[in-house]
């Protein structure tokens, strides 16, 4: 196979422009169904979590019974109703004391108190009180939510197919080799703010080409190379290998022999579930804070909402190898990708259209969703 029937890559300024940052934030991020968590997390009325789509924050709230999602934005003059860190999973600032104790332990919430001048929301997004004046009936825009497997995804278009119709197939496969899936809780997070794009950030997670030079720990201990596979179809990237045997597993497994599947469901743009063997459920999260910033949020999820010695093992093990060898090769990437002396380099595609540790077919997968996305139109050479 000669070069020129691989794809390229992507111009370097598809990184580094902010224009095509805001075009981005436009017609993807405002427009794509992205994950914000589990349904176990708002599973009692008076939950609510917070969440970063794009450069919107979103609240998600347990309103007597029913998941209503909305802008974290007050309808009086602006402020955040509930003030976050970047990853929008964290309130900072100063919060009413019932809106820190419902983040922080659980307790149910019956309002939401904006920190600038005290107006009262409930927790569908409705003003309940303006200080005492009558302003009016005042709701916070709507955002929808919907959950596959009990992960909550959230939509900012109102008039996006549902998040079934977007990655038809995909719940199923999950449930296949995590049927507890959507009885799992929030036992960890971690976060890591990589300076690069978040195309930069998708790409290195969606392709293994690079884990045989790089993840010394993941390719001996968790997956078996030579049984990686990577499918990309529509607006979802599907990883399976096969465990390692199991003198070579780097981590104590809940084993069984049913478990013993790794399986990865990326969905376009940014969110990615994926189950190590013995049913290690755990998420990634890409929020992109600039051109050139990206913040990960690594979650796990498992039966008990504090992780046992052996999962903090798992947890720590995985952050330290696998993940923590990305972060310097994104940040390199980014740099490599301003540099005047870039230019595109061919993709190495596996005909089959299914990848293995030897190709990397689901990058030029994603540049296709990412141009339909801009209405660019198709390159000539692939
Ligand atoms: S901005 Fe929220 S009460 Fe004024
Ligand atoms: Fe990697």
């Amino acid at each position: 196979m000669t070069d020129t029937t691989f794809p390229r890559g992507l111009e370097g300024s598809c990184y580094t422009d902010p224009d095509v940052f805001a075009q981005e934030l436009e017609h993807i991020f405002a427009k794509t169904w992205q994950m914000v968590g589990h349904q176990s997390q708002v599973g009692q009325p008076g939950q609510i979590l917070t969440a970063r789509i794009g450069d919107e924050g979103v609240i998600v709230a347990n309103d007597n019974g029913t998941v209503k999602a909305f802008y974290n934005v007050c309808q009086h003059r602006g402020h955040e109703l509930i003030p976050t860190d970047a990853s929008g999973t964290e309130p900072v600032g100063s919060l009413t004391t019932a809106t820190t104790g419902a983040l922080s332990s659980g307790a149910a919430l019956t309002s939401i108190t904006c920190p600038y001048h005290a107006w009262s929301y409930d927790l569908g997004g409705n003003l309940l009180h303006a200080r005492g004046e009558k302003v009016g009936e005042i709701c916070v825009p709507q955002v929808r939510v919907e959950s596959m497997a009990g992960f909550l995804f959230v939509n900012l278009d109102p008039d996006a197919p549902s998040l079934a119709d977007t990655i038809p197939g995909v719940e199923d496969q999950l449930l296949a080799i995590a049927p507890d899936a959507s009885e799992r809780v929030f036992s960890y997070r971690r976060t890591h703010e990589v300076a690069a794009n978040w195309k930069i950030a998708v790409e290195n997670y969606n392709e293994c080409y690079h884990c045989p030079n790089v993840h010394k720990a993941f390719s001996a201990g968790v997956v078996t190379p030579a049984s990686y596979r990577i499918h990309p179809y529509g607006n979802t990237i599907h990883h399976t290998a096969e465990a390692p045997a199991p003198d070579k597993v780097a981590y104590q497994r809940a084993d069984a022999a049913d478990a013993n599947d790794y399986g990865s469901f990326f969905t376009w743009p940014v969110s990615s579930i994926q189950c190590y063997p013995g049913r290690v459920l755990n998420t990634f999260r890409w929020v992109p804070l600039d051109v050139d910033r990206t913040l990960l949020v690594r979650e796990w999820w498992f039966a008990n909402a504090t992780p046992t010695a052996e999962q903090m093992d798992i947890i720590e093990l995985d952050w330290d190898t696998t993940v923590s060898e990305d972060f310097e090769l994104m940040d390199s990437v980014q740099r490599g990708v301003s540099s005047r002396g870039y230019r595109p380099g061919p993709l190495i595609n596996d005909p089959s259209g299914v990848a293995t540790v030897h190709s990397e077919n689901s990058v030029p997968h994603l540049h296709s969703l990412w141009r339909e996305a801009l209405a660019l139109p198709a390159p000539v050479d692939g």
